[in-house]
This record gives C-alpha cells, sequence and structure tokens, in this order.
C-alpha cells in the first residue's frame, strides 16, 4: 500500500468508495434512512474534485485499487477519511491520518467524526468537545464534533543568547553531533552572531526567537549582563507551553539566581566550560536542578560531546572547578607566553618559541593523562642531577611560582563567589 497525493481523475472513485463505506461499515451505528440522507449515491463530483484539490488530499493505493482516502484543509480540519470496507484493520486510516497532520501547518487538528469513527480518533488523541445533531436532506443523524492539539514543539535544540568567546565555543563544539540546522544563534550585536551562523552553517536570529524557540537556552552573556536579559526574556518564557532547559555558564551565579531572574521555576542546567571547547579538547563542568529530567540532561551532554571533557560537578564546588578549568587556560596562556619570551631572549624566533611552548604544553598534559602519572613524578623524570632543568625548577621557586598559582586559582575562585553576590 503507498499513498499519493490525489489527481482530479480519482473524484468518481472516491466518491464511489464513500457510498459503499457509509452503506457497509456504517450500517451498525446509522440507520438505512440516515446512510441514504449521508450517502445517496449523488455525488456534485465538480463540487468534490474542487474541494479536494483546495485540501491536501491523499489516496492510499495498491496495485492500482484505491483503498481509501483522506483530506484536511490548512486550518487542520480533516474533511473526509474513508477506508474501503475489505482493508479495514489494516493501518491505513492510521497512515491516512499520520501523514496529513504530519504535512499540515496547524498545531491543533478537528473533525466531524461519526458514531462509527470515534473510538478511533479517540485512540490517535482526539477529544470529543461535543455531541451534535446534523439534519441532512431531513434526516437527522449524530456526530461528534472532536479536536486534537498538537504539543507546541521548539523549532531548534539549541539556541545561543551570545555569541561572544564562550558561546561561540560551544556552539562550534555543538555543531559536531548536532546539525547545524537545529541550532539558532543570536547576540546583542547582531553581526556577530550572523557571522557565526554564515560559517557554521546555522540559523541566525534575535535573542527573543532564540529564546522562544529553543529547546536548550544558552545565557552567554556576561554575570553582569544576565539580570538584565533575563528580565527581558521573561515574557518570552512565561509565554512558552513546551518544556525548555536554561543552560548558563555565568561565572558565580547559581541555578536558583538564574530561574529566579527568569521569573520561574525552570529547569535550569549550569555549565563551566572553557574555550578549548572550540577545539574539542575542553573541560565542561556541569551541573542540574531537580526540575531538568534525565532525559533532558543525556541529550545535553550527548549533543555537547564535542566540547571534550564533561563532568558532573556538584553546584557548590562549581566556583572551585571554575577556577582551575575556567580560568586556567589564561593562567597556562601567561606561563606559555613567558617560556617564549624567555626563549626569544634566548635567540629564538618568537613564532619557534611559541610554537615549541604550546607544543610542550599539549604534549605533556597528554602524556599525564594517558600514563596517569602525577605530575611531581614527571618533573622528576626530566630533573637529572646537577642537569639543566633542576636549574629551572629552582629559579621558578626561588620566585614563587607554585605558590603564585595556587593563589591564582584561589583568587579567581574568590571572584566567582564576588560574581554571584
Ligand atoms: N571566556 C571564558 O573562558 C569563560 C569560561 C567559562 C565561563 N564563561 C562565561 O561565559 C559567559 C560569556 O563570557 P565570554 O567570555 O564569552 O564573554 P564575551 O566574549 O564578552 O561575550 C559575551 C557576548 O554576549 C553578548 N551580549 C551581551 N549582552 C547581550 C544581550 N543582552 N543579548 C544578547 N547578547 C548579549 C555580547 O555581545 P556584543 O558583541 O554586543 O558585545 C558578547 O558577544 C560569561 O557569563 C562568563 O562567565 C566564560
Amino acid at each position: 500500500m503507498e499513498l499519493r497525493l490525489y489527481r482530479s481523475e480519482d473524484c468518481p472513485a472516491l466518491a464511489r468508495l464513500f457510498h459503499d463505506t457509509v452503506h457497509t461499515v456504517n450500517a451498525r451505528d446509522y440507520t438505512p434512512a440516515q446512510r441514504d440522507a449521508w450517502a445517496d449515491g449523488q455525488v456534485d463530483l465538480a463540487a468534490w474534485d474542487a474541494s479536494f484539490r483546495a485540501h491536501h488530499t491523499l489516496v492510499a493505493e495498491e496495485a492500482c485499487e484505491i483503498l481509501g482516502f483522506a483530506d484536511m484543509d490548512d486550518t487542520g480540519y480533516l474533511d473526509r477519511l474513508y477506508v474501503h470496507r475489505d482493508h479495514q484493520g489494516r493501518g491505513i486510516a492510521t497512515a491516512l491520518c499520520d501523514a496529513l497532520e504530519a504535512a499540515c501547518p496547524a498545531r491543533s487538528f478537528t473533525t466531524h467524526a461519526s458514531l462509527t469513527a470515534r473510538p478511533f480518533f479517540e485512540g490517535r488523541g482526539y477529544r470529543v468537545l461535543r455531541r451534535q445533531t446534523v439534519v441532512r436532506r431531513g434526516v437527522a443523524m449524530e456526530n461528534f464534533v472532536m479536536m486534537k492539539e498538537v504539543p507546541a514543539m521548539a523549532d531548534y535544540r539549541f539556541g545561543f543568547i551570545g555569541t561572544g568567546n564562550m558561546g561561540s565555543a560551544l556552539a562550534k563544539a555543538a555543531v559536531k553531533n548536532l546539525s547545524p540546522q537545529q541550532i539558532i544563534l543570536s547576540n546583542r550585536t547582531a553581526a556577530k552572531a550572523e557571522a557565526l551562523a554564515a560559517q557554521l552553517g546555522c540559523a541566525a536570529g534575535d535573542v527573543r526567537t532564540a529564546a522562544a524557540r529553543s529547546e536548550y537556552i544558552f545565557l552567554g552573556v556576561k554575570p553582569q549582563m544576565m539580570a538584565g536579559l533575563l528580565a527581558e526574556l521573561q515574557p518570552v518564557l512565561a509565554g512558552r507551553t513546551d518544556s525548555f532547559v536554561l543552560v548558563t555558564m555565568a561565572a558565580g551565579l547559581t541555578m536558583e539566581r538564574i530561574a529566579a531572574m527568569a521569573g520561574g521555576d525552570y529547569p535550569v542546567i549550569r555549565i563551566m566550560p572553557n574555550t578549548p571547547c572550540a577545539v574539542g579538547a575542553g573541560v565542561v563542568l556541569y551541573d542540574a536542578n531537580a526540575r531538568v529530567t534525565g532525559e533532558q540532561l543525556d541529550f545535553f551532554t550527548s549533543a555537547m560531546a564535542g566540547a571534550g571533557l564533561l563532568d558532573r560537578l556538584e553546584e557548590r564546588l562549581i566556583d572551585a572547578g571554575s577556577a582551575v578549568a575556567g580560568c586556567g587556560p589564561a593562567f597556562l596562556c601567561l606561563f606559555l607566553e613567558a617560556l617564549a619570551d624567555g626563549g626569544v631572549a634566548c635567540g629564538l624566533p618568537r613564532q619557534k618559541a611559541l610554537a615549541y611552548a604550546a607544543k610542550m604544553a599539549e604534549g605533556t598534559a597528554k602524556l599525564m593523562l594517558e600514563t596517569n602519572q602525577h605530575p611531581g613524578a614527571m618533573k622528576d623524570a626530566v630533573c637529572s642531577p646537577a642537569g639543566s632543568t633542576i636549574a629551572g625548577v629552582r629559579a621558578l621557586e626561588e620566585r614563587g611560582f607554585r605558590a603564585a598559582a595556587m593563589d591564582a586559582v584561589i583568587a579567581a575562585m574568590e571572584r566567582n563567589r564576588e560574581l554571584g553576590k
């Protein structure tokens, strides 16, 4: 059996099928007089053809035999649905309705269902709005006005609000596992989101559109801008009838505060990403409030897997984790720049010195992760007695290198806490 679009030459066969079905399938619920009034065999073919063509009309066919047909208008009104008496119970009506509903722009569907068809529509999620008596050719008969509402669905899986350093790094990671069409980008300076959207193949839109039409709304603005942004979005979020999740990456702001700023007890995922997410080598620490379902969290983590390591960390530790993983790239970059400066001071060309420093850092981190060695042991392995490396280590220790790095992490964490106040 296949479904195909209606053609005008089908009209006489559909009229015959209609007549035959009413007088057989509907015989158990309607008297002969009612059936004659409903289908007297005198269909106005020109009028039927015009309405079939005005509607979205599908025909179910097998080996050149028409088994059934149905038509729906753009408002979601299912006008006719008839399946040949010899082909009942084969799922033909279901296939016709599935295809019509999928193609219809409306988000609710209505029909006038016969007593016979009522259970079928109830099985499809329609409910009876009212029982009505219709009079055809002077004969009264009953049917039901039935309706089904389709839950609103977000148009995009991910919507980014703020495509600065972090928002764009995460969008680049997201397109690895989601199709670009599932992502919308927005930014205060729209040109920035539009340029990234063009590069990644995503949609670009305004902030309100991203908030109204995305399943996961990434809030990629600075913590200081968050209250203003969410105040603007409050009515948009409150007006949504489908489910959505707020994804915050703002340093210091708790999920509770984000939900309060957004004006509702919404599902919130808090993430603490870092910029290497843009090249798939990042760290994303995350936690979720109780409103986020297991399914929502699973989808989120699998969609973001292209960012790098995702690790769930209870919220009270996120400020600390962020001071290491989120702020760490800046600390490491200071060190890399300083190493390269040292190389230049020793006569190396700048580009070579920078490349050596970066590759050394990448390789050392890889070695540590792959061999699971303690960094102290790795340092010892490089320091031969009275050698050059231990001479350098002594110089770093003399200038309080390790205490400075520890203080940097503590200062960053304290600042995270201040930002959250
Ligand atoms: N950078 C990191 O390494 C890092 C790490 C972890 C977490 N985070 C967090 O990520 C967030 C963003 O930081 P960032 O470094 O990406 O900052 P950023 O580069 O300054 O980006 C912020 C972006 O937000 C946009 N924006 C500001 N107000 C807006 C509004 N009302 N509507 C729409 N867009 C708006 C800005 O647009 P304009 O182009 O108009 O300025 C800018 O593109 C912060 O909350 C930060 O705490 C950052």
